[in-house]
């Protein structure tokens, strides 16, 4: 193997580079959670405030090269004329030592050259609106040293899509100058059609360094047929004091620098924004003022800095564990809920890969809040109450939606987006132990996609679902797909408005599983749950067996989808996991997981379907859509649907099995085995899939970041494997190990207890609890092994021993 460009520091929560010329940008977000950005390990990466599609604040060039660029840059130009940068780009000028991080919430860049080290540090203030730069020089040789200190972004019309269409006029809605009282430059995009241009912020650029000179236009900071890697006013060492009214903006600072041998110099840069640049000038530019003025001052960047970690060290903190495997533990106790956070706040929209104007997936969202609902429960909250107010009155919700935009939903019926709410009000509800959420009254959506009409509890948006699937069954009582399922290119299959989707009669009886739970809870009947359960149970029965794995569906024609006779996608995945997941067809589960490990684990992940139907010109391709085989939906690894396959082998308790999926598919497990060029993307955050072995280039990570993957991961392994599952009557405690483990510790808070767990493996089971003591008294396992409010009753911590075993 290769020597990795990369390493992780486990104790700092961090990810060391040494290698800066990946095959892709590994990025870090930063954010308050208003204000964002990411940076990659080179230094490129954007910013936006609020949305990536309204609210962009600087560029990045999507798809074009050179990649990975513009960025946050930073330029070091010395006595001598050479250029360099903290940052492996824009310069990547030879230095003497290089290195880069990434931890949770910034990302810290460091190089030295003849004797002056620099590192700029980048985090998002968490009190103010503002990205800040923190750079250090330090002169380590025995000489003074001067430099000209330049820092460098360039700024984008707000406007994603409406720039890429229209820039050329809308160019001229431009204005960047430097404001000599707030010895800023600032920046408004001043179009009147911006749907939000009341609050269409004042963008500043400023330091607490002395400014020397300044440059607002980006083709004047770059010069003719240049670009950001050698800017020709860098290179004059001295910026023009250039305004801009129109045309393509930027922010260039310079500030120059002289330090004494051995001395050290800290100075900031703050991009930032304060809102209502259009509807109140003044006001904004009094709030930039006042930022500007309390970041200015002695240690106050660094009390931001302190309060970000403090964000961090409490959302982490809530589950942690101590494993035998390091990988794995690093994966469960840090990067995992990193990214579960990134797509909780980003869905699919914005990463290296995504251009950031796609809103928010209906089921996306519901399901990336799953890692919130233990966490943040009343973040979860928060969306699924969002969610259920993107739901008409028939039961069916939107496919997409942008709430920040304030842009109408798009509304093309799938038949599992509604769904996927049950899961998350369950999930929180198992959490908090407190179901009152479920009572809030919210209106649904009305037809024209604008109006909210009507008002009703959560319950009954719950209940509308149900209802909504019940009238939209086939003729052999399964749902239809409509336009879609879970599986976007599925719908070539159901176009007529005849197919059936068995993976949706499946999510069906597993949400109606935890509403007639709920149900009960409440003091309900959970009756009617039970009817509609044992009917799906019994078509399921009858049509979902193939002999030796279950269909994925019928087609309009009522043909099997996925049975042994077909030339392609013969077998499918997710028919085989949900069936577990549902429990339902018990006869058959692991006969049917047995197959799927047979047809469709590569070894490095397990296939969605397979084989993949031949790409174009073929005419199957039309089937899924016209993509090549062995990619995505069509015969690739699809990590998401991986999560369930691990999932369900761990409800089964094959927990060998559960742990070899759930480790082949980690990005720094594939990574060991392909290497960094084939695998492409981030060491330490999962890829929405990775090609199959139909393709050539197997293995290989596409759209990374932005995944289903990160949340389903993140409760597969805390509360599948390990198994510390929150249920409504308590924490179940349900591992599902590999044989060889002695033993593992969780430390978890639960209903205002903080738990530290520890479980011993003595007779090497993958599965089953033999005994649970909680501070050394034992528990009663005759209703499981459960820990209820009762036995934690009053505690504010508890130790809880667990032994494993028949
Ligand atoms: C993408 C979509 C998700 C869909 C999946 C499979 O991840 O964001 O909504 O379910 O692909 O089609």
């Amino acid at each position: 193997m290769n020597h990795l460009p990369y390493h992780f520091y486990d104790a700092q929560r961090e990810i060391r580079f040494d290698r800066f010329d990946l095959p892709a940008p590994w990025i870090n977000y930063l954010s308050n959670g208003r204000m964002h950005a990411f940076v990659s390990q080179a230094g490129g990466g954007m910013s936006w405030w609020l949305s990536p599609m309204m609210f962009r604040l600087t560029r990045y060039r999507f798809y074009n090269m050179p990649i990975d660029s513009p960025g946050f840059y930073v330029y070091l130009r010395m006595a001598d004329g050479t250029v360099w940068s903290p940052t492996f780009r824009p310069c990547e000028t030879l230095v003497d030592f290089r290195e880069a991080s990434h931890a949770p919430g910034f990302s810290t860049f460091t190089a030295k050259k003849n004797g002056l080290c620099a590192t700029l540090k980048l985090f998002m203030a968490q009190d103010y609106d503002t990205l800040v730069w923190e750079l250090k020089l330090t002169n380590e040789s025995g000489e003074e040293i001067s430099c000209d200190v330049f820092a460098y972004v360039e700024l984008s019309q707000f406007l994603a899509r409406e720039e890429n269409i229209l820039g050329y006029y809308l160019k001229w809605n431009t204005r960047a100058v430097f404001d000599e009282d707030l010895q800023s430059i600032t920046y408004a995009y001043t179009a009147w059609m911006h749907p939000r241009k009341d609050e269409s912020p004042l963008v500043y650029f400023g330091s607490d360094a002395k400014i020397d000179s300044f440059c607002c236009n980006r083709d004047v900071f770059c010069g003719n047929y240049r670009d950001e890697r050698n800017p020709v006013e860098v290179q004059n060492g001295r910026l023009s004091d250039t305004n801009l009214q129109g045309g393509e903006p930027c922010g260039a600072l310079h500030t120059s620098v002289s330090l004494q041998a051995g001395a050290e110099q800290q100075l900031h840069f703050f991009l930032g924004v304060t809102e209502g640049a259009l509807s109140d000038y003044e006001k904004a530019a009094a709030g930039a003022m006042e930022t500007l003025t309390a970041l200015r001052k002695d240690g106050a960047a660094e009390r931001q800095f302190a309060k970000l970690q403090s964000w961090w060290k409490e959302h982490l903190a809530v589950y942690q564990c101590d494993l035998p495997d390091a990988d794995a533990q690093r994966m469960i106790n840090t990067w995992n809920p990193l990214q579960s956070v990134q797509t909780a706040r980003y869905s699919r929209s914005i990463s290296s890969d995504a251009s950031g104007v796609r809103g928010i997936g209906f089921r996306d969202t519901a399901q990336d809040m799953l890692a919130q609902a233990y966490r943040k429960p009343e973040w979860a909250t928060e969306m699924l109450w969002y969610l259920a107010s993107q739901q008409l009155e028939d039961g069916h919700a939107v496919h997409t939606a942008w709430p920040e935009e304030k842009r109408p939903p798009q509304d093309i019926t799938r038949s599992d987006d509604h769904i996927w709410m049950v899961y998350l009000a369950y999930a929180i509800a198992a959490e908090t132990g407190d179901m009152r959420f479920l009572d809030k009254e919210i209106p649904f959506l009305g037809t024209d996609l604008v109006t909210p009409v009507g008002s009703a509890t959560l319950w009954e948006h719950l209940l509308r679902g149900v209802d909504f699937t019940e009238k939209h069954l086939g003729e052999h009582k399964l749902p239809l797909i409509l336009f879609s399922d879970w599986n976007d290119h599925l719908g070539p299959f159901g176009r007529k408005g005849k197919g059936e989707s068995i993976m949706v009669s499946q999510q069906h009886i597993a949400a109606l599983r935890q509403l007639a739970e709920l149900a009960e809870a409440r003091g309900e009947s959970a009756d009617q749950f039970r009817t509609f359960i044992e009917n799906q149970e019994k078509a399921l029965e009858q049509i979902a067996w193939d002999g030796e794995w279950f269909l994925r569906g019928l087609d309009d024609e009522a043909k099997p989808i996925g049975t042994h006779t077909q030339n392609h996608a013969r077998i499918w995945l997710n028919a085989q996991s949900w069936m577990v997941i549902a429990d339902a067809c018990r006869d058959h589960q692991l006969e049917a997981m047995d197959s799927a490990a047979r047809e469709l684990d590569t070894g490095m992940g397990l296939l969605l379907n397979t084989p993949g139907y031949p790409g174009w010109p073929s005419k199957e391709a039309a089937m899924v859509n016209g993509l090549p085989a062995g990619y995505s939906e069509n015969g690739g690894v699809f990590c998401q649907a991986n999560c369930w396959a691990i999932m369900a082998e761990a409800l089964l308790g094959r927990g060998n099995r559960a742990w070899k999926y759930y480790k082949q598919i980690m990005p720094n497990e594939v990574i060991q085995r392909v290497g960094v060029e084939r695998y492409h993307a981030e060491a330490y955050a999962y890829c929405s899939t990775m090609l199959g072995k139909d393709n050539e280039k197997f293995g290989w990570g596409c759209v990374s970041q932005v995944t289903g993957t990160a949340a389903w991961m993140d409760v597969v392994a805390t509360q599948y494997l390990l198994g510390i599952r929150p249920t409504l009557r308590g924490l179940l405690i349900d591992p599902s190990i590999p044989a060889h483990w002695e033993g593992f510790t969780v430390e978890r808070s639960y209903r205002g207890c903080r738990l530290t767990i520890r479980v011993e493996n003595p007779e090497h089971v993958q599965h089953g609890i033999k005994e649970i003591r909680v501070e050394g008294i034992k528990v009663s396992l005759e209703n499981g092994p459960l820990l209820t409010e009762s036995v934690l009753s009053g505690r504010s911590k508890a130790r809880i021993h667990v032994t494993m075993g028949f």
